[in-house]
């Protein structure tokens, strides 16, 4: 079966060509066309500007994920219709609509978390992964971490979803970004952390890692972006300035704060749910502390642990077009028509 995925929920335009054939998932191709540097000035997503972005981008990102494949080929289409900013949502599922019409195909509308999910069972493009066993992969624990999302969530089965916790205030990418931020380093804030951070000394500075001891999956990572305020106040009414090595060392201790409650409550949750894979994703999952750490703090049980291939931690839409064949396995497609689907930018998946 092929299904295209089509992704604008924020500021990047992506589609992408999936087969699932004889329990094997091949991504055909994901072309993503991000739009970070027009925003980058900003220091964040202008709604308005990237809206603007995918109605001029999504017909060429559609064309070259198409491969030269005809849409009469097509299974399925899969389009992300929230959570997100309703002003791209809208150009994603309208496109979509519009083509499932045109080419009376059946459409999906995905959540876009979901798809998040889903991101760590992909391979790179051309390349296939074995879908593993019901009994293999259930019960899960996602951890889903991005700039919008930090969740823990345990998953009995496709499309079976049970929020254990979230973020309070802040989400994890959240805090990265803010935190660059006030250390005067560039939007996305998470990838300049976690470079200055390979410079740094995580245990220069002290930070608190919120909840880390509470018997709950909750998180709250705004205590941590106040703490780092205060601290660059005090070093630079002292110093004057940051330099370079504070910044780095600054960068290194917040990382360890943020992935030391995440590793903490993850792992706590996997072993008290009996889990049988730990699934990570969302645009945080690129971090590499993160990676690493999880990797580790798991070696010595058979929890398996799947983390995204670097190309799928953002967003794309190779996780939309699995997730919207994984959500709809026991669908008709005669069910699934263009009319029901509908952009909405509060859809909580769980
Ligand atoms: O999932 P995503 O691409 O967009 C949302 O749906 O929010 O996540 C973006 C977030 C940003 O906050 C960004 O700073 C963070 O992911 N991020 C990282 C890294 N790469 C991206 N955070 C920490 N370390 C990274 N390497
Ligand atoms: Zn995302």
């Amino acid at each position: 079966m092929k299904i295209l995925g089509i992704e604008t929920s924020c500021d990047e335009t992506s589609a992408s060509l999936v087969e699932v054939k004889r329990k094997k998932i091949k991504v055909l191709s994901n072309i993503v066309s991000s739009q970070i540097k027009i925003h980058a000035p900003f220091g964040g997503v202008v709604p308005s500007l990237a809206a603007r972005e995918h109605v001029n981008n999504i017909q060429t990102v559609l064309k070259a994920s198409m491969a030269g494949l005809d849409f009469d080929d097509l299974d399925l289409i899969s389009v992300t219709s929230g959570p997100g900013l309703i002003s791209s949502l809208l150009v994603g599922t309208a496109f979509a609509k519009t083509l499932a019409w045109r080419t009376k195909k059946p459409l999906t509308g995905v959540n876009h978390i979901e798809g998040h999910i889903y991101s760590s069972l992909l391979k790179p493009v051309g390349e296939e992964s074995q879908i593993l066993d019901k009994k293999e992969l259930f019960p899960a624990i996602c951890l889903v971490v991005s700039g919008g999302h930090t969740q823990l969530i345990l998953m009995s089965d496709y499309g079976k979803y049970e929020l254990l916790g979230e973020t309070r205030d802040d989400a994890a990418g959240e805090a990265f970004d803010k935190i660059a931020r006030t250390l005067g380093l560039g939007y996305p804030g998470g990838p300049i952390i976690s470079k200055m951070s390979e410079s740094g000394h995580a245990l220069k500075y002290l930070l608190p890692s919120p909840m880390i001891n509470s018997k709950n999956y909750e998180f709250s990572f705004a205590g941590l972006k106040t703490a780092v305020l205060y601290l660059v106040k005090n070093i630079k009414d002292k110093e004057n300035k940051l330099n370079e090595q504070t910044i780095a060392d600054i960068s290194a201790s917040s990382q360890k704060a943020i992935v030391d409650v995440l590793i903490a409550k993850t792992v706590r949750a996997a072993k008290s749910n009996d889990a049988k894979s730990v699934m990570l994703s969302g645009g945080v999952s690129a971090n590499k502390l993160l990676r690493q750490r999880l990797k580790e703090s798991l070696t010595d049980t058979e929890i398996e642990v799947l983390i995204p291939e670097m190309s799928y931690t953002t967003d794309n839409a190779a996780m939309i077009a699995v997730a919207g064949y994984f959500s709809n396995l026991n669908k008709k497609s005669s069910d699934l028509n263009w009319q029901s689907v509908k952009a909405d930018s509060n859809w909580e998946m769980v």
